[in-house]
């Protein structure tokens, strides 16, 4: 089996996964690259929609640590091979849990979820085709969401008997509303791309042949920002969402004030006064 190590790729542009017309098709269920600041880290279980099971935690948990100490990868974009991003948690696994079993599968997923919550680099999630259960859930958790107009996103898991056990029942109503996300998880409707940019829970992939390329169009202008103000950002945003509005003020207050005192900021300022682009040391 291709080990990690093998399949990064630091310089060139092709495009990642199983489609790389100039590598092995993997059957590694999640495809670690890099190239041009940008990771990409593709689920890679084409012929199960990409349901995700312990194996594509743990790779997926691999990833993000590899992301997340590389010098290079400024931006991660988290995407799907083949016809879907992920129709969800592996429902033949659970044929095998137990219900202790059970909860330590979730607390895994989970686990994995948080790192990408509190990743110091933005990750995207680039949604085509399904994005279900604990498929949609794990995009939810990344910074942006991209989808196809006519991806399907949705919270299938009461047609099984089950509850979602990745945050469904509380950042997609935070992010859409009550009342929608109680339609989705009562009624296992799924919305397409184009009803989620408009509920406000995914940006629309308009203007690019796919969610993926108006990710990679996201993240080359990540890539041009600041990293440290970038990581701050993600923290000042992911604590006001949860925090009274006068405490988020007083830490944006805190934080930025920090940021000021960054050897970025400086440089950041002055650049645009020499009218040249910024030379960024991530300090
Ligand atoms: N877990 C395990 N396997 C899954 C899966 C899942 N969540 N979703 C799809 N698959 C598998 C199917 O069993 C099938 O495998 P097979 O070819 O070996 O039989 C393969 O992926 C293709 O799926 P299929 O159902 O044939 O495709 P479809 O286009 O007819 O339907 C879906 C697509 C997404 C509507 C349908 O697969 C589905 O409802 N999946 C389950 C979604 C779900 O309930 N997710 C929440 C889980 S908690």
């Amino acid at each position: 089996m291709q080990g990690l190590a093998d399949m990064t790729d630091h310089d060139d542009a092709r495009e990642p996964g199983v489609d790389d017309p100039e590598g092995p098709p993997s059957d590694r269920a999640v495809l670690y690259r890099e190239s041009r600041g940008i990771a990409y880290v593709t689920l890679n279980r084409p012929g199960k929609l990409n349901a995700l099971n312990p194996e594509v935690f743990r790779l997926l948990d691999e990833s993000l640590t590899r992301f997340v100490e590389s010098p290079d990868a400024r931006v991660a974009i988290l995407h799907g091979s083949g016809r879907a991003f992920a129709a969800g948690a592996d429902i033949e696994h659970y044929l095998e849990l137990s219900v202790v079993e059970y909860a330590g599968f979730m607390r895994v997923g989970n686990a994995v979820q948080q790192r990408v919550v509190e990743c110091p680099k933005p990750v995207i999630a680039a949604v085509h085709g399904y994005a279900l259960g604990g498929g949609l859930e794990l995009a939810l958790c990344c910074d942006l969401l991209v989808a196809e107009p006519d991806a399907e996103l949705g919270l299938p898991e009461a047609r099984l008997g089950l509850l979602p056990g990745g945050g469904g029942t509380q950042r997609l109503p935070r992010l859409v509303g009550s009342m929608r996300a109680a339609e989705m998880l009562l009624t296992g409707r799924r919305i397409s791309g184009d009803e989620a940019v408009t509920w406000g829970c995914a940006l629309s992939s308009a203007g690019h042949e796919s969610a993926l390329a108006a990710a990679e169009a996201l993240a080359e202008r990540i890539v041009r920002q600041a990293p440290v103000a970038l990581q701050m950002a993600k923290v000042v945003l992911r604590a006001g969402r949860d925090a009274p509005l006068s405490s988020g003020l007083a830490l944006e207050q805190a934080v930025g004030t920090l940021l000021y005192a960054t050897d970025d900021a400086s440089e950041g300022v002055r650049a645009f006064v020499e009218k040249r682009p910024p030379r960024w040391q991530g300090s």
